[in-house]
């Protein structure tokens, strides 16, 4: 018997990756949950079945038992979540409030995607944005509903991911993508000041391989995916060769991140891709 998994968040950036990655193990029936907020039905693969809804009404729309639930739909851009405030609230704590509760009834295990902005300057993080704060306080209750009912559970930290199928144009638009993007307009690289504040960028395919190994064998707390090397914006700038325009400070923008992944390199995992190749292979392809 195949194993039923869902993915919230299926046909986002990293949730596209995910189900790509879990439809090719025969083992696995992939169902993906999305209310294509930032997701796309262009980033759909093969050998998924699609829902569209949000997570807040999960219990009403998944009529099935999932073996494991990995719990990617949420809202996900930190600057952003100042004006969506409303929509983080809903997508992210009635969202997870929701999840966990359909996790309870079905006895389903449960991995949460945390962010790295809660280990953010010493801790500080955790609180920098509404973003931050509901992806911090959603891993305390995870951690809860674990104890408190017996659920078997994992969370993860992904740290700033790249890759394919990352959003490259508009509001929802994440860095090197929009590096990117401005690289193929001519245009010049937008520095949100001081410049200096560091990122550990992580290839989307890294990520994949840390989430579906501690999907598969992890339990508990503190699954850091993000790669040892942190670069700042404007050494990435840098990499890209660009010119540069520099904008003034952002509230919720960390200077760095500690990165937490020794529990998820105890399963074998270990990064290995790197931002500065990345990068070099986009510009011999014309930033296309
Ligand atoms: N990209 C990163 O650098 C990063 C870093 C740390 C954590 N994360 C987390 O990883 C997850 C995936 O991020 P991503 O970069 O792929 O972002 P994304 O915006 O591409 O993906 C989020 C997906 O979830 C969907 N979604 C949002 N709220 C939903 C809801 N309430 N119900 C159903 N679907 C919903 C969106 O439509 C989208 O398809 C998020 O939980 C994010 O917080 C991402």
């Amino acid at each position: 018997m195949k194993k039923k998994i869902l993915v919230t968040g299926g046909a986002g950036f990293i949730g596209s990756h995910l189900c790509e990655r879990l439809a090719s193990d025969e083992n696995y029936e992939v169902y993906s949950l999305d209310n294509y907020f930032t997701g796309s039905k262009s980033n759909h693969v093969e050998n998924v079945t699609y829902i569209e809804g949000f997570t807040v009404d999960i219990e009403n729309l998944i009529d099935f038992t999932p073996h494991t639930i990995y719990h990617l739909g949420e809202y996900s851009r930190v600057e952003q979540s100042f004006d969506d405030i409303e929509k983080v609230w809903k997508f992210n704590k009635d969202g997870i409030f929701a999840v966990l509760e359909f996790v309870r009834k079905v006895g389903a295990k449960i991995v949460y995607a945390g962010s790295s902005t809660k280990f953010g300057d010493g801790g500080l993080g955790r609180s920098a944005s509404p973003y931050a704060w509901t992806k911090a306080s959603n891993t305390e209750l995870v951690k809860n509903y674990g104890t408190w009912f017996n659920i078997p559970y994992a969370i993860t930290y992904f740290y700033n991911v790249y890759g394919p199928r990352e959003i490259q144009t508009g509001k929802y638009a994440t860095l090197i993508a929009l590096f990117k993007e401005k690289m193929k307009n001519g245009e010049p690289l937008t520095i949100v000041s001081p410049g200096t504040q560091k990122r550990n960028f992580t290839h989307v395919e890294d990520i994949i391989n840390g989430l579906v190994l501690v999907g598969e064998e992890g339990l508990g707390d503190e699954f850091g995916i993000g790669s040892a090397e942190a670069y700042s914006i404007k050494e990435i700038a840098e990499m890209f060769g660009g010119e540069v325009d520099m904008l003034p400070r952002r509230a919720g923008n960390r200077m760095s991140a500690d990165v937490v992944t020794s529990k998820t390199e105890s399963l074998g995992w270990k990064p290995i891709q790197k931002i500065r190749e990345y990068i070099q292979e986009q510009r011999k392809n014309s930033w296309k």
